[in-house]
């Protein structure tokens, strides 16, 4: 991805893309030449918005790529990601006038990512050349941590267990001079985080808790917990197939913190950066909790289980409960916890939940200025009521029957094991692209995390 851009003082020729609407369109032909103008003919070719047609000059050879957009802006967002795997390889540049070439050039470099890792050929390269006052360095951060968290949902369970997820954030962490610590197993026990071991338990492959942190301690603290169920069977409580085919992504959190935390450890902001994720596989085995246990968890509460498909609830619960435990002036939890919020906002707006006012209409803000959208649902107390449990301290799950408002009652239960935070945003997303669209490429996608950077930018760097 952040090969795609290339500056342009350092590639020798390029192909222009040039802003057209229907109604420049016939002046620009004019300039271009007869060969030009007969192709786009020929192609009923008219300067639609969003629509493109590479064009030949006198020589037959491709001269330039008209791409129909309005006056000043681009027609959608990520519009220019469109062109990535239509154009021949070979590298092109954005015409002087083009309308919002940062945002131009975010949407050709997202949408020029492909997941390689078992593919003999990676297939061909189009790259753009972008002004030399264009920010690469901090557009170069964005993408590398937009591709750890594609990368990271892409793998399938069978390369990408709690130990390699674990590893990834260890690897990370080491790569900017973090530190941190792995509880593994049994030991998860003896250190208290009885709810990750019971729902990793029953999977071979150990359930872990990663636990890392960069910068100095004098900064303000950010905690960042992700949920990372390497696979979410259901557990004893089965999901059907369908349903389970795409679980691969259900450490879509995890792989979206990581995301966050580069680009916060890469522009080094003067904040003191902590991850915390529970790595498990949500398995069936003989050892497997059940529906109707009745589990510790770290902050005290007891928590009876209605549902073992509710996994990821439970592993965040304790994250939660660690990380609150410091007091972090900011925590954020980003998890594919629930079909609800897919039923209420489909796969591509993400809701979030806070107490925050503040907070919350800055992030409103901010994902709208990322185009990396974003929408608030409310921690609605009146249903805390959904999650009593007549021989627990609380169920895990909706237990009334109606099965209504599923990723509020999700978020209700965490925000049990919150309390000294200085804030808290919890995020259910969905982390994947069900079918490719401009910038957004079919598979594991970053969801919120570019939003996120720029509030905390705007909020911590020293510069500000
Ligand atoms: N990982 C799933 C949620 C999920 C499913 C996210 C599909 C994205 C797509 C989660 O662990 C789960 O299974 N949640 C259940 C909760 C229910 C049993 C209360 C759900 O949403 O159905
Ligand atoms: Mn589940
Ligand atoms: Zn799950």
């Amino acid at each position: 991805m952040r090969e795609s851009l290339v500056r342009k003082s350092d590639v020798a020729s390029t192909t222009p893309v040039i802003a057209v609407t229907e109604a420049t369109l016939h002046d620009v032909l004019a300039e271009l030449g007869d060969a030009a103008k007969s192709w786009c003919a020929l192609n009923d070719y008219i300067g639609r918005p969003g629509t493109f047609l590479l064009v030949p000059g006198a020589n037959g050879i491709g001269a330039a790529v008209l791409f129909g957009t309005e006056q000043t802006e681009l027609p959608h967002p990520f519009a220019l990601g469109g062109l990535v795997n239509a154009l021949p390889a070979g590298d092109y540049h954005l015409a002087d006038g083009f309308p919002d070439p940062e945002q131009a050039a975010l949407g050709f470099a997202l949408s020029a990512y492909s997941f390689g890792r078992y593919l003999k050929d990676a297939g061909k390269t189009r790259r753009l050349a972008v002004a030399d006052e264009f920010d690469l360095d901090r557009l170069g951060v964005i993408l590398d941590g937009v591709k750890l968290a594609r990368d990271l949902i892409n793998t399938p369970a069978n390369d990408l267990g709690p130990g390699e997820l674990s590893q990834a954030a260890a690897v990370l962490f080491r790569q900017h001079g973090g530190t941190g610590r792995i509880v593994i197993g049994d030991d998860l026990l003896e250190e208290n985080f009885p709810m990750v071991h019971a729902v990793g338990r029953a999977s071979p492959r150990a359930p872990r808790l990663a636990d890392f942190t960069w910068g100095s301690d004098s900064d303000p603290k950010i905690t960042l917990v992700g949920k990372g169920v390497i696979f979410d069977t259901g557990g004893l409580n089965l999901k059907p197939g369908s349903s389970m085919s795409l679980m691969k992504k259900d450490m879509g959190g995890a792989a979206n913190v990581l995301g966050l935390a580069a680009m916060i450890m890469a522009t080094k902001l003067p904040v003191r950066l902590r991850v915390i994720i529970p790595c498990v596989e949500n398995a069936v085995s003989g050892n497997a909790f059940r529906p109707g246990d009745v589990l510790q968890s770290r902050k005290g509460l007891t928590v009876e289980i209605g549902n073992t498909d509710a996994e990821g609830r439970l592993v965040l619960a304790d994250a939660l409960a660690l990380g609150d435990e410091e007091s972090p002036d900011l925590m954020i939890d980003m998890a594919t916890l629930t079909g609800a919020a897919r039923v209420a906002l489909g796969p591509d707006l993400p809701p979030f939940f806070t107490d925050d006012e503040v907070l919350a209409d800055d992030m409103a803000v901010m994902a709208e200025a990322a185009a990396d959208p974003l929408w608030r649902l409310p921690l609605w107390r009146p249903y805390m009521k959904y999650l009593d449990s007549k021989i627990a301290d609380l169920n895990h799950i909706n237990t009334s029957g109606t099965g209504f408002a599923g990723s509020i009652t999700a978020a209700l239960f965490l925000s049990r094991f919150v309390e000294n935070a200085g804030s808290w945003a919890h995020f259910d997303i969905y982390g994947w692209t069900p079918m490719e669209k401009p910038g957004k490429p079919a598979g594991g996608e970053a969801q919120g995390i570019r939003s996120l950077f720029d509030l905390i930018c705007d909020r911590y760097s020293d510069t500000q």
